[in-house]
């Protein structure tokens, strides 16, 4: 604990604090590379029997509370838990405190990883939930029991506004905690988590106490809101010189997502809608190739996009498509050539990934004229294409990802190598704010600040007239009036 004080002491928080611009030839187009350094505490998991992942006192207590979306269009939460013995898997919920008029039984699943056995883990789904509504749950009887409560999004709108977060590559030091407290903060109400969750295994045999511990850690946060899930390598735990060939075990087992909803065949790919936003997430470490399960799904989830329901177009997955990072420098080319030229055709906001343990933004750029003979090597603006963000800067053992490469490319419009998280909060049909949040103490630094214009609503005036014409009739008389 004395270290742990340590770190905390005011002379260690700041080293330096500047910024550079690279270039000011055009300080429209030319990308920052910000070379501010912040201190920060040592790249190792906090010990494991630390209170930030305090087991409950009672051993029957449930425990690694989480919830998710639970369905397509947010009327349905996936609550899920971790009990020591095998209890049935109930819970009661209800619109009022201590006053539960609702039940609902879940299902228990556990799995054995190596020489590591899990509890019993437990994931309940509620349904038919009113929107923006907030809702009461109970796990638990007597001194075990344990209430929590979370808010129902709005019905989903064109103008539905709503606040997310966007968290990556999260892990468990003091970094993570550092990032998740900021969050908290932040007034999001849904994270986008972008993959690499526990770094569990990074342990001997891949420890699974750390997969639980994790799940005690965030527990703080996302008991009381959704978080979005999509898998990262760490996620992978591919291992058959230990006996464990199948990958994703711990991660699907514990991490339930509502795939069925999406007509996904599977629970690493899959869609939710939420408020304004039709939300896409993909697995960078399935099969995507052309005629792969996850290309068929893919293909047919963007013609259901409807942005006169839900204008905002946001796809999630782990490995960038566009990084100017040495750190997996290129890993998510394969999957660029395959889908990006869809991302251009369904004009796709706003793009988030992790893996790279830094902060980066590109321009609205595409590559898809780049096919090997075409001669056209370089990415170029384009208005049609998605903005790439890279947020894998949660914090976890591994430490930050430095070394950019030199020039900043094009495309790059701002990188730094902190670690933080970001916020995207959509306002209405056209407009959304959006904020990268350095990790620092005491107060809100958005470091990287961003208003997006809708690229369905906002890129086309004719088409937001055409609109309010059949909007409202009155509207209507005066613009055939005018
Ligand atoms: C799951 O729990 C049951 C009941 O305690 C037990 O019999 C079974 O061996 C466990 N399965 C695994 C894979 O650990
Ligand atoms: C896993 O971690 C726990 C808690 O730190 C420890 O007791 C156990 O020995 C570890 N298992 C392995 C295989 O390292
Ligand atoms: C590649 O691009 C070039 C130049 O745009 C074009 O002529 C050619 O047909 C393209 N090849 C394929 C296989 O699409
Ligand atoms: C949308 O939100 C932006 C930012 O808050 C605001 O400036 C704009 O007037 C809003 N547009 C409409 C149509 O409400
Ligand atoms: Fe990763």
């Amino acid at each position: 604990m004395s270290k742990v004080k340590g770190l905390w002491s005011p002379g260690y928080q700041f080293v330096v604090l500047f910024l550079v611009l690279l270039s000011y030839a055009d300080t429209a187009v030319s990308g920052i590379t910000s070379s501010f350094v912040r201190s920060e505490w040592p790249a190792i998991d906090i010990p494991i029997d630390s209170e930030e992942f305090a087991v409950p006192k009672d051993h029957d207590a449930p425990q690694q509370v989480h919830i998710t979306q639970g369905d397509y269009d947010g009327r349905a939460v996936i609550v899920s838990w971790v009990t020591n013995t095998p209890e049935p898997s109930e819970m009661l919920y209800g619109k009022s405190e201590h006053n539960y008029d609702h039940n609902a039984r879940g299902k228990t699943t556990n799995y054995t990883y190596y020489d590591y056995k899990s509890g019993y883990i437990h994931h309940a789904l509620i349904d038919s939930l009113e929107y923006d509504t907030k809702y009461y749950y109970k796990i638990g009887t007597g001194n075990s029991a344990r209430e929590f409560f979370f808010q129902t999004p709005p019905k989903i709108d064109v103008d539905a506004p709503y606040a997310f977060g966007i968290i990556g590559d999260l892990g468990q030091t003091y970094n993570s905690l550092s990032t998740l407290e900021h969050y908290m903060q932040s007034g999001g109400q849904t994270v986008l988590y972008v993959g690499d969750l526990s770094y569990a295994d990074r342990y001997i045999c891949n420890n699974g106490t750390r997969w639980d511990s994790w799940a005690r850690f965030i527990e703080r946060s996302v008991a009381f809101q959704p978080w979005i899930w999509s898998a990262g390598n760490h996620e992978i735990e591919y291992s058959p010189h230990l006996g464990e060939p199948y990958p994703f075990k711990a991660f699907l087992h514990r991490y339930a997502t509502p795939h069925l909803a999406s007509g996904s065949s599977s629970p690493l790919w899959y869609a939710i809608r939420r408020a304004s936003a039709h939300i896409i997430v993909l697995s960078s470490y399935s099969p995507f190739v052309v005629y792969t399960p996850q290309w068929h799904w893919l293909r047919d989830e963007l013609k259901k996009v409807d942005r006169e329901k839900t204008p905002w177009l946001i796809v999630l997955m782990h490995s960038p498509l566009y990084n100017s990072n040495h750190a997996h420098y290129m890993e998510g080319e394969s999957m660029r050539a395959v889908f990006e030229s869809w991302f251009i055709h369904y004009k796709v906001d706003l793009v988030f990934a992790g893996h790279v343990h830094a902060y980066e933004r590109s321009y609205r750029i595409s590559n898809i004229n780049y096919n090997i003979t075409s001669g056209n090597r370089y990415p170029v603006p384009d208005k049609s294409a998605p903005v790439y963000i890279t947020v894998g800067d949660g914090g976890n053992q591994e430490g930050l990802a430095e070394r950019f490469s030199h020039p900043q490319p094009d495309y790059s419009a701002f990188r730094e190598a902190s670690y933080g998280h970001a916020t995207l909060e959509l306002k209405n049909r056209t407009h959304a704010l959006y904020r990268w949040n350095r990790n620092d103490d005491g107060k809100q630094v958005p470091t990287d600040h961003v208003v997006f214009r809708n690229q369905y609503w906002a890129s086309n005036t004719r088409r937001r007239r055409l609109k309010k014409n059949h909007g409202s009739q009155a509207l209507a008389n005066l613009v055939a009036a005018y």
